[in-house]
């Protein structure tokens, strides 16, 4: 399969929400809000989450790198740099369940690295859920040390004192 790996623009983006909420449907805090406390009035987990695509644009020399195969987007990553404290950032990953298992995800990762490294950063960082056992085998293979674990948590502010999440 020949893959052809670039940067994104703009007129990638509805493709590229479009990988995100399919791929991350079971591994998305958004998901599992909406799942143990029910839904946000405004917006579906999955706009949520689709929306984490144009906050991760806005942060500091931010871009996204694509994959594509036969000229159709099939993967991409999301990337911004702390410059300061030289540190390279990957917020979002995510590729096409169809391509997937055929080293598209370690690629994209493998460019943002090189990216990072062309603008001087010293550190790249990444994180994933627990429930994503992807992650937490592909992101240690590729090099990343686990530093921490972190702990979300959610609270609907109009129950009242002691109502638990349904089950
Ligand atoms: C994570 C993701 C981008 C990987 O994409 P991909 O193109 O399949 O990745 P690759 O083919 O390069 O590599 C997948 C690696 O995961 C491993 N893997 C695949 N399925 C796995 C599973 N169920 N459990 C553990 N490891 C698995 C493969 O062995 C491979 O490792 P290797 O390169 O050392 O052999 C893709 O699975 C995805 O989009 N997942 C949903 C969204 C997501 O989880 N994004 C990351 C958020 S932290």
């Amino acid at each position: 399969m020949d893959v052809v790996y670039r940067e994104y623009c703009s007129e990638d983006l509805p493709r590229i929400k479009e990988i995100t909420v399919a791929a991350f449907d079971g591994v998305s805090i958004d998901r599992n809000t909406d799942d143990l406390l029910g839904p946000v009035a405004r917006l579906s987990w999955q706009e949520r989450k689709a929306g984490h695509l144009d906050t991760d644009l806005k942060r500091p020399e931010a871009t996204i790198l694509v994959a594509e195969v036969e000229r159709q987007i099939v993967g991409y990553v999301s990337t911004w740099m702390d410059r300061r404290a030289g540190q390279g950032f990957i917020p979002n990953l995510a590729v096409d369940q169809a391509c997937r298992g055929q080293g598209i995800g370690r690629g994209l990762i493998e460019r943002a690295l090189d990216h990072f490294r062309r603008h001087q950063m010293t550190q790249a960082r990444i994180e994933t859920l627990d429930q994503n056992s992807i992650g937490q085998s592909l992101y240690p293979a590729i090099g990343f040390h686990e530093v921490a674990r972190q702990i979300h948590y959610c609270l609907n502010l109009h129950d009242g004192p002691g109502d638990s999440p349904p089950r």
